[in-house]
C-alpha cells in the first residue's frame, strides 16, 4: 500500500507531462530555484520549502503527510476543515478513508498559488499571443493573486488534518494541465463550427453532461449562440487563476475569437461584449473533475486504491 507521499511525487510526475511548458524549461526552473535557495540564510534557509526544489507545482503539495497507507482516498474539489470532518464523521461510521486529495490549494499551496501562473505566460504565447504581450498580463496578475492569498487562514486546513490524523495534499496544477490539454485536443478535433456548436462538443464530454444535473453546465457568457466560433483557444483551464480584462484586448490584437474557460470575472465578460470577443465558461465543478478524473486514471493503474467522491468531484473512469 503507497503512502500519501508516493501519489503525490508520482502526480506531480504526471503533471509535467501534461505541462504546457517543454519539460526542460521546468528543469531550468528547478535549477534556479536551487541555486536561490543555496544564497538563502538564518531563518528564511530553516523554515523553506524544500519541496520546492523537486516539485515545480506550488500549489500542489501534501499538506500534512501522515503515515497511513493509502488504500481509499476521499477526493473532492474543495477538501477544507468541514470536508475533514466529514471524513472524520465517515470513518466513524465504518468508512475507511485513509487520506483526503483536494483541488483547489489549501495552506502552502495556496499562499503560492501565483507561482504556478507564470505558465500562463506559455498557453498565451502558443494561442499566437507575444511573449512580451503575455508577461505584461501575467506578472502583474500574478502580484494581485500573491497579495489577495496572503491574508487568509493557512494553517487552519493543515492543523485539522494533522489533529485527526487525516494525510492529506492538494493536487491543483497537476489535474488542471491534465484537462487543458483534453480540452484542447477535444475541440481541435471536433471543429466546432458556432458557438453553440461548442457548447455541444463540451457536453459531449460526461463530467460536463454530469453537471447538467445542478444547472453548472457549458453557458455562453459573451458572444451568441449562431456566431461563429471562429479561432478557439482554451486559455482559462491552467496556470492557478484566471486572467482580467486585458487578456481580451490582447485577443483583439492577436486574432483570437473565442476563449474557453472555467469561470470568468464580470468585468472581463463585459469587456469582450463590448469588443465582439465570445466567452464560453466550460463550467467550474466539471472542468475540475475532468482533471482530477484523467489523472486518477493513471494514479489507479499505479497504485491499487479506491476512490471515495465528495465535495463536488465526479468520478468518471477512462
Ligand atoms: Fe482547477
Ligand atoms: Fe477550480
Amino acid at each position: 500500500m503507497p503512502k500519501l507521499d508516493e501519489i503525490h511525487s508520482f502526480a506531480v510526475e504526471e503533471g509535467i507531462k501534461e505541462d504546457p511548458r517543454d519539460e526542460e524549461k521546468i528543469e531550468e526552473e528547478l535549477e534556479k530555484r536551487k541555486e536561490k535557495y543555496e544564497e538563502l540564510e538564518g531563518k528564511k534557509k530553516e523554515h523553506y520549502d524544500e519541496d520546492k526544489l523537486e516539485n515545480p507545482f506550488d500549489d500542489s503539495k501534501v499538506i500534512y503527510a501522515g503515515d497511513r497507507d493509502v488504500e481509499k482516498i476521499a477526493v473532492g474539489i474543495d477538501i477544507e476543515t468541514q470536508d475533514l470532518i466529514l471524513i472524520d464523521r465517515l470513518n466513524e461510521k465504518g468508512e475507511d478513508i485513509d487520506a483526503a486529495f483536494g483541488h483547489h490549494p489549501e495552506g502552502r499551496a495556496l499562499a503560492n498559488l501565483y507561482e504556478v501562473m507564470g505558465l500562463q505566460v506559455d498557453t498565451l504565447e502558443q494561442a499566437g499571443i507575444p511573449v512580451s504581450q503575455a508577461e505584461g498580463i501575467v506578472r502583474p496578475r500574478a502580484e494581485e493573486v500573491k497579495k489577495g492569498v496572503h491574508a487568509s487562514n493557512h494553517p487552519r486546513s493543515p492543523r485539522t488534518a494533522e489533529l485527526l490524523d487525516i494525510p492529506f495534499m492538494c493536487l491543483h496544477t497537476v489535474c488542471d494541465n491534465h484537462a487543458y490539454q483534453f480540452m484542447k485536443n477535444h475541440l481541435e478535433e471536433e471543429e466546432p463550427e458556432t458557438l453553440e456548436d461548442v457548447v455541444d462538443a463540451i457536453l459531449e464530454v460526461p463530467e460536463y453532461e454530469w453537471s447538467l444535473k445542478y444547472d453548472m453546465g457549458p453557458e455562453i457568457f459573451a458572444g451568441n449562440g449562431n456566431n461563429r466560433a471562429g479561432k478557439i483557444e482554451v486559455l482559462g483551464f491552467t496556470g492557478g487563476t484566471g486572467l482580467k480584462d486585458d487578456l481580451i484586448d490582447k485577443m483583439v490584437e492577436s486574432g483570437i475569437d473565442t476563449l474557453i474557460v472555467m469561470h470568468a470575472k464580470k468585468e472581463q465578460i463585459k469587456k469582450a461584449k463590448e469588443e465582439n470577443i465570445n466567452i464560453i465558461s466550460a463550467g467550474h465543478m466539471p472542468s475540475d473533475s475532468l482533471g482530477i478524473n484523467l489523472l486518477l486514471d493513471k494514479i489507479q493503474e499505479e497504485f491499487d486504491i479506491d476512490v471515495f467522491e465528495l465535495s463536488g468531484f465526479n468520478r468518471v473512469e477512462r
